[in-house]
């Protein structure tokens, strides 16, 4: 298994309403981030699993990963833990830091998309040995997107766009990358507040082309109450 995955945790969940951080709120009775973890490591080629922990917090995860230990699937995937930083890049980057030499594919996995089905993960691996060096799962947008000039002041925004529907995506993650691609678009990544939102981002930034493949429904990120609601929703049809 020359596949690693880091998992960004260290956000604080602050549009999910008061609580403890994001990847640590219970989703049919265990942590977000163990549902995300168990995911990635259900793929066979995944060897690896880093979490990228609230920078205080890094002990209190390893402990919280200590007792939700993987199922046995015959293949085992080591996880390691290390604190995150103040944005979601610079989680990443320490994440990629750890990573071994050997480590040819790494992905990238938000805590907050924690049913994310196996098909999708293994989807974006095969993709990435398959040739391409950057890979993001994404669906089609149900709503019409409008671009606005924000105001900022809680008057009506001016419309100044509609982007054809149809050629929209939303991405969601793992996304999937060449190791060396994606250390290369981390260190070239532009300073904080010039904020790139996903890693993708970051390798076109550079020039360099990524593709898209199928995402799921059910890769949905947990941002907001109403979300909670819905993730609860899917555990329990998948497990009636
Ligand atoms: O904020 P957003 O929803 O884009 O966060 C996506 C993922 O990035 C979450 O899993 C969150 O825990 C993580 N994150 C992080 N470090 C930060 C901010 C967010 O690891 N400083």
């Amino acid at each position: 298994a020359r596949t690693a995955v880091v998992i960004p945790a260290a956000g604080r969940g602050v549009r999910l309403g008061p609580g403890a951080p994001k990847a640590l709120r219970a989703l049919g009775g265990t942590p977000m981030l163990v549902h995300a973890v168990r995911a990635m490591a259900r793929a066979r080629d995944v060897g690896l699993i880093v979490v990228v922990a609230p920078p205080e917090g890094a002990t209190d995860v390893r402990h919280l990963l200590d007792a939700h230990p993987l199922p046995s699937t015959g293949h085992t995937a080591d996880v390691v833990v290390v604190p995150g930083g103040a944005t979601r890049q610079d989680s990443v980057r320490l994440g990629l830091a750890v990573l071994p030499e050997e480590i040819e594919v790494v992905l990238v996995h938000d805590a907050a998309r924690p049913l994310v089905p196996a098909e999708t993960v293994d989807a974006v691996i095969a993709a990435v040995r398959a040739g391409a060096p950057a890979v993001v799962p994404a669906v089609p947008l149900t709503d019409t997107v409008k671009q606005v000039d924000p105001r900022g002041d809680g008057t009506p925004e001016p419309v100044t766009g509609t982007p054809e529907r149809a050629l929209l995506r939303a991405v969601q993650t793992p996304q999937g990358f060449d190791r060396a691609l994606l250390a290369e678009a981390h260190a070239a990544g532009p300073a904080e507040g010039e904020g790139a939102t996903d890693d993708a981002g970051l390798v076109e930034r550079l020039g360099r082309p990524v593709v898209v493949v199928p995402g799921h429904e059910e890769a949905f990120k947990v941002t907001r109450p109403l979300d909670l609601l819905l993730a609860e929703a899917v555990l329990t049809r998948r497990r009636a």
